[in-house]
């Protein structure tokens, strides 16, 4: 084989093929029009986290007590947003890679976006609210805020654990095995934040969640038309380990959706009873977080949602015995074993 830098153009009139997977389709086919509908509206319905009406959030109107709770609550979200952006964006390089549908690379481009955005409203509901950039380093000012503060860190180091598996994992899985996962988190944020949207006072958090559960359901449609594509010829292999990601995803999002399960989550003892008094705190001050049996009414229904789907393919679905869903029984799972997406 000839060196890299040696030049060959003046010896052949074509150059010779270059060796595939390249990370460039120089190809803009299109076959699954149907996307084209969605993309078009990530277009239209692109928002600015920061033309948001912020004139009209004064949050020396709520107590500490009430600020800093809201904010763990933005912070437990940040948890699983702010690793949306790089998790999309290897998606999307993914996408390259395998010449995907020029539409299909568009689509990912537009989560990859969106989720910046979810981002970036997290970052500036905390920083208003903390009068602080950063939740972690933040210096609380009541005791609810210190235990808060508590379970924010370990949450961040829970999360933390994850990104290396995930790293290692991109390049074995099909994109078809990554959809479920990203399925998984889409339809639950979908309603989560369709639900914040009606129940909060606060216009900013109102316009925010509407325009996230919005961003939320074009990734679904996303995600579910391209299951449609790829579903009907799933590998057995790809089956198993699609079983086994619902599972992962379930006890991974719990921790925003529901409360974390504990023999997944490497959290103290205090962990839930904190985050009941926080969520507490965050209602009094009219911030809608739904309690402990709509959420849980809520993630069943999504599992079921997903179930439906899955069932469409002949894929074995897992046991969810925390929200009475039988199925096939998966243990030994582990941070690492996630796909995590929002
Ligand atoms: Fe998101
Ligand atoms: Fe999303």
């Amino acid at each position: 084989m000839a060196g890299s830098k040696e030049k060959i153009a003046g010896t052949m009139e074509f150059p010779p093929p270059t060796p595939q997977p390249n990370i460039y389709p120089l190809s803009w086919e299109n076959v699954t029009t149907k996307l084209q509908e969605v993309w078009e509206a990530s277009q239209r319905e692109y928002w600015d986290p920061e033309k948001l009406p912020w004139d009209t959030f004064d949050v020396t109107k709520y107590t500490w007590e009430q600020r800093e709770s809201i904010a763990y609550w933005w912070t437990i979200l940040s948890v699983f947003d702010a690793s949306a952006p790089p998790v999309f964006a290897s998606a999307l390089i993914k996408t390259y890679e395998l010449h995907e549908e020029d539409v299909v690379r568009r689509c990912f481009f537009s989560v990859t976006r969106d989720e910046q955005n979810h981002e970036q409203m997290c970052g500036l509901v905390i920083t208003k609210l903390l009068e602080h950039p950063d939740p972690i380093t933040y210096e609380p000012k009541t005791d609810i805020g210190r235990r808060l503060q508590k379970n924010a860190k370990w949450l961040y180091y829970n999360g933390g654990r994850y990104w290396d598996g995930f790293k290692n994992a991109v390049p074995k899985y099909s994109l078809a095995v990554l959809f479920s996962s990203f399925l998984m988190g889409e339809i639950a944020a979908a309603t989560i934040f369709h639900q914040m949207a009606a129940g909060c006072k606060e216009l900013v958090f109102k316009e925010g969640f509407s325009k996230i559960g919005k961003d939320e359901g074009r990734h679904m449609a996303i995600v579910l038309t391209l299951m449609e594509r790829d579903y009907p010829k799933l590998s057995d292999e790809d089956k198993t380990i699609i079983t086994k990601q619902i599972r992962a995803g379930y006890l991974f999002l719990s921790a925003v959706l529901f409360e974390p399960p504990l023999e997944f989550w490497d959290v103290p003892e205090d962990f839930i009873e904190n985050q009941r008094e926080g969520e507490r705190y965050a209602r009094e001050a009219g911030f809608f977080i739904p309690d402990y049996e709509t959420k849980k009414e809520n993630w069943k229904k999504a599992m079921l949602n997903l179930k439906g789907v899955l069932d469409k393919y002949d894929t074995e679905f897992p046991a969810i015995p925390e929200v009475g869903i039988t199925g096939k029984e998966i243990s030994d799972i582990d941070m690492e074993d996630i796909i995590p997406v929002f």
